[in-house]
């Protein structure tokens, strides 16, 4: 081949190939079963329905419930509702979008990658607070609640809630959130919300030859239609684990010194500031200040809850008289590197 031809042809091959990548998410939204629900999707598969399967959504419900996620209250009857909790409402503790994304290999979350590295880096690029509870995006499809040392911790609290997402809630309702638990109808309410927000097979990362195959699932046998159970089920978290973590031992402690203030910042925005901002729902105001950043460095080299290797472990608890409280962080929504960076970040405050 002529040498000119041959540089023509490969540069158009990078356009073509090129072209197509960038495409791709286009191709994805054009199988029909994208707006497929995924509980839907596994009963067609032959998989039974969740125990809180809801037939028929009521979308005035589901707004009502959405009022009760995002306010703690809404109007019923014509009447203004009494709020949940007089301290929190659902979203301070938990997030109602997707947490990772549908990327692969870009040091970005894929669907089921809990890092939480990786899932500041999604947080930051999304916009989204970066919280302790696991976000409700999804609730809808999960079977498995209080998950791991939550289950350990909160034993008999926690037992009917493990496996039952109303009584999930109302565990939350009551408990988390230092509130009550709700009436028939807002929990009804609530989990009309949580249907309208269920997963469609389109928030899957699944591939196009099993969408494909999704597609004929009359045709296939039950070898067929259980492997494709299994790939959907991958794609999404059935149930987030939970490991609770101890204060760093202080011969552990690296001070900030190897942190990155960076993601520090990050994590002290999207987090701490998500109550302590404006002190939202706490006494304890905290901002970008030099002063904040010299309170937790005076402390951070003890075991007491100013200390950051302390409250990021163990939160608060609620006290008769004063019931907000610090939910802790487990290992999984927060991890030994970034409270380093947490520190690195207040260093750099307190030398402003
Ligand atoms: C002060 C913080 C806080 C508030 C407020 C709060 N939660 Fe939670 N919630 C948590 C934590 C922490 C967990 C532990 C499990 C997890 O989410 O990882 C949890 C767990 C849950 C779970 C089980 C999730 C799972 O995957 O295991 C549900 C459902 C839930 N909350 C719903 C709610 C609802 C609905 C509200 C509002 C009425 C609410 N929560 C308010 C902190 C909170
Ligand atoms: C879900 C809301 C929430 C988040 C997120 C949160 N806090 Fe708190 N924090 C509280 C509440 C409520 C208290 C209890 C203080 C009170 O009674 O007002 C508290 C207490 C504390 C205390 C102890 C104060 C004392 O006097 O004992 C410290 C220190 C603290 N938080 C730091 C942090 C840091 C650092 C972060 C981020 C990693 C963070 N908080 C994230 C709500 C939150």
């Amino acid at each position: 081949m002529h040498k000119l031809s041959f540089l023509v042809f490969l540069f158009s091959a990078i356009l073509v190939f090129s072209f197509n990548w960038t495409n791709k998410k286009n191709v994805y939204d054009h199988y029909e079963v994208d707006q497929w629900g995924v509980e839907e999707a596994l009963i067609k598969l032959g998989d039974s329905a969740y125990n809180h399967h809801i037939a028929n959504l009521d979308p005035k419900k589901a707004e009502m419930g959405k009022d009760l996620v995002f306010k703690g209250f809404t109007t019923y009857n014509g009447k203004k509702s009494k709020r949940i909790s007089p301290y929190f409402v659902c979203t301070d503790c938990h997030n109602t979008k997707r947490e990772t994304g549908l990327e692969r290999g870009l040091g970005m979350a894929h669907p089921k990658d809990n890092d939480p590295e990786k899932r500041l880096a999604y947080a930051i690029k999304n916009d989204l607070p970066f919280l302790p509870g696991s976000t409700l995006w999804g609730i809808y499809n999960r079977t498995s609640f209080y998950n791991g040392d939550y289950r350990k911790k909160y034993l008999g609290l926690v037992d009917k809630a493990k496996d039952d997402l109303p009584e999930a809630i109302q565990v939350c309702s009551q408990y988390c959130s230092s509130g009550r638990s709700l009436k028939d109808w807002e929990l009804e309410a609530m989990m009309h919300y949580f249907k309208s927000e269920e997963l469609k097979i389109k928030d899957l990362g699944l591939f196009p030859n099993i969408k494909k195959n999704l597609l004929k699932y009359q045709s296939l046998d039950s070898g067929e239609k259980r492997s494709l159970i299994y790939s959907i089920k991958d794609e999404y978290f059935q149930s987030y684990p939970a490991n609770f973590s101890y204060t760093m031992p202080k011969n552990k402690r690296g001070y900030g010194e190897n942190g990155n203030p960076k993601a520090g910042k990050e994590l002290f925005e999207r987090s701490c500031l998500h109550c302590h901002g404006e002190k939202r729902v706490t006494y304890l105001g905290l901002d970008n200040s030099k002063l904040t950043g010299k309170f937790f460095l005076k402390y951070m080299k003890g075991y007491r809850d100013q200390s950051l290797y302390q409250i990021i472990r163990w939160g608060t608890y609620p006290k008769s008289g004063r019931k907000q409280y610090m939910p802790q962080y487990s290992k999984e929504k927060m991890s030994d590197d970034q409270i380093e960076d947490l520190i690195a970040y207040m260093k750099k405050l307190s030398q402003k």
